[in-house]
C-alpha cells in the first residue's frame, strides 16, 4: 500500500515538472482514496493503534461534553453534527449520556471524509446503541443545505487538515515542497506563491521577528471550513477541541521548526516522509486564526479554554464521583481516576489541548472554567 502511494507521489511530482507542494503531499498520504492513512482500513485510533485521542482515553470526555451541551439541546428541535468522528466513540458516549439525562435531540449526524472510518463508526454505534436508537443517527456526505439548529462538534479534526510548509530566508518567504531524489521524496523549496506569501508575511508581522531559516506551517483550509460550517448554522454552537496555540505562541521565534509531526504506534516521528500512508501526519492549530475566521464568518467567539480547565469546570468531577460510586469497586475507581488525570493534568492532555466554542444566537452553557480569550 505504501509503495503504491509512493508511486503515485512520484508520478505526480514528475508530471508537475519536479515539485509538489507539501500541502498536496499531505493530502495524498492522508486522504488518497484507498491508500491514504485515513482511508486505507488499518487501525489507527486507540491503545493498539497509532495515537490515542481524548474520547478513546475515557468515556468521561464525551459524557462531560454531553451534559455541558444539554441546555443548548433541551428546548427541542436541535441536533448535533460531528465532524471527523474517528472510531465513533465520542458519538456513542455523547448519545448515551444525553439518553441518561433524558435530553431529547433531533438527530446526531456525522460528516466523515474517510469511507473506512465511516464503516467503523457505523459498526461501533450499532453495537453500542441498538437498532432503534440508530434511527436518528445519520452520515452525511456534505454539510446540510437547510438551516441547522444545535451543536457542531470537531475533536482533533482541524489538526488533520493539510498544511502548507514555509521557510523564512533573507526576509523572503519560500514554499516548502517535495522533490523526488534517489528514489525517495525529499524537501525542496521555491519562492512562495502570492496567497502563501501574503499569509506568512502577516504572521511574521504579528509574531516575528523570525530568525533566518525559520520553518513553520499555514493551514489554507481553515477559513473556508469555518465559512462552510457557519453557513447553515441558524443558531447554536461550534465546539472545537485540538492541540494548538494562540498565534503569538505558535509562531514565536523559538518554535523555529514548526509543529509538523507524524504519529506511528504511539511514537512521535519527526521525518514527515517516513512510512507514507502508514503514519498520521499532523500540525497544531493556530487558534487565533480559528477565531478570526469564525468572526469573519459571522460567528461569535464565546470562549477559549485549556481542555483540563474546561472539563473540570464543565462537570467532570461530579460525573467522576457518580461513576466511581461508593468505592465498592476500587479497580474501576482507580481506572477512572487515571483517566481524569490523563484528560486534565497540564503535563498530559490538560494544557496542550484547547477548547474553542463559537456561537450564533446562542448563550454559552454554564461552567466555571477560566476564559482565556485574551491570549488569542
Ligand atoms: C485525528 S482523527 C480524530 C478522530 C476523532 N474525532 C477522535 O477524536 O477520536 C481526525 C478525523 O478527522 C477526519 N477528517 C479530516 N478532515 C476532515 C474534514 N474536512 N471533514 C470531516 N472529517 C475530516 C478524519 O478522517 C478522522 O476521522
Amino acid at each position: 500500500m505504501s509503495a503504491r502511494l509512493l508511486e503515485k507521489v512520484r508520478t505526480e511530482i514528475v508530471d508537475a515538472g519536479g515539485f509538489m507542494t507539501f500541502h498536496r503531499y499531505m493530502e495524498l498520504v492522508l486522504y488518497e482514496p484507498g491508500l491514504g492513512y485515513y482511508v486505507n482500513g488499518r487501525r489507527k485510533l486507540g491503545a493498539d493503534g497509532d495515537f490515542v485521542t481524548a474520547p478513546e482515553l475515557s468515556p468521561l470526555f464525551g459524557a462531560t461534553l454531553a451534559q455541558w451541551l444539554a441546555p443548548v439541546l433541551r428546548p427541542g428541535g436541535a441536533g448535533i453534527l460531528e465532524f471527523g468522528a474517528g472510531s465513533g466513540r465520542l458519538a456513542a458516549d455523547v448519545i448515551t449520556r444525553l439518553d441518561d439525562l433524558s435530553v431529547a435531540f433531533d438527530h446526531y449526524r456525522i460528516l466523515e471524509v474517510s469511507p473506512d472510518l465511516r464503516a467503523q463508526q457505523q459498526a461501533l454505534l450499532s453495537a453500542r446503541l441498538g437498532a432503534e436508537r440508530m434511527m436518528n443517527v445519520a452520515w452525511l456526505d456534505r454539510l446540510p443545505a437547510e438551516p441547522f439548529r444545535g451543536v457542531i462538534v470537531a475533536n482533533e479534526v482541524l489538526d488533520a487538515m493539510p498544511v502548507e510548509v514555509f521557510a523564512w530566508r533573507s526576509q523572503a518567504v519560500w514554499q516548502r515542497g517535495v522533490e523526488w531524489v534517489d528514489d525517495t521524496p525529499v524537501f525542496a523549496e521555491r519562492p512562495a506563491p502570492a496567497a502563501l506569501e501574503r499569509a506568512v508575511r502577516a504572521l511574521e508581522a504579528q509574531a516575528g521577528p523570525w530568525p533566518e531559516g525559520y520553518v513553520s506551517e499555514w493551514r489554507p483550509a481553515l477559513e473556508p471550513w469555518l465559512k462552510a460550517v457557519a453557513e447553515p448554522l441558524e443558531s447554536g454552537l461550534v465546539w472545537i477541541a485540538d492541540y494548538g496555540f494562540p498565534r503569538r505562541a505558535y509562531y514565536s521565534a523559538e518554535r523555529r521548526e514548526g509543529t509538523l509531526v507524524g504519529y506511528c504506534r504511539q511514537q512521535m516521528m519527526l521525518d514527515p516522509f517516513a512510512r507514507p500512508g502508514l503514519m498520521d501526519l499532523t500540525a497544531s492549530v493556530d487558534f487565533t486564526a480559528v477565531a478570526e475566521a469564525a468572526t469573519g464568518a459571522g460567528l461569535e467567539v464565546l470562549t477559549y479554554a485549556a481542555q483540563g480547565e474546561f472539563l473540570l469546570g464543565a462537570g467532570l468531577p461530579a460525573l467522576f464521583e457518580q461513576w466511581a460510586g461508593s468505592g465498592d469497586d476500587p479497580r474501576r475507581m482507580l481506572e477512572l481516576a487515571q483517566q481524569v488525570r490523563m484528560l486534565t493534568l497540564p503535563g498530559e492532555m490538560g494544557e496542550r489541548f484547547q477548547i474553542m466554542v463559537l456561537g450564533r444566537d446562542c448563550a454559552l452553557p454554564p461552567g466555571t472554567f477560566p476564559d482565556r480569550r485574551e491570549r488569542l
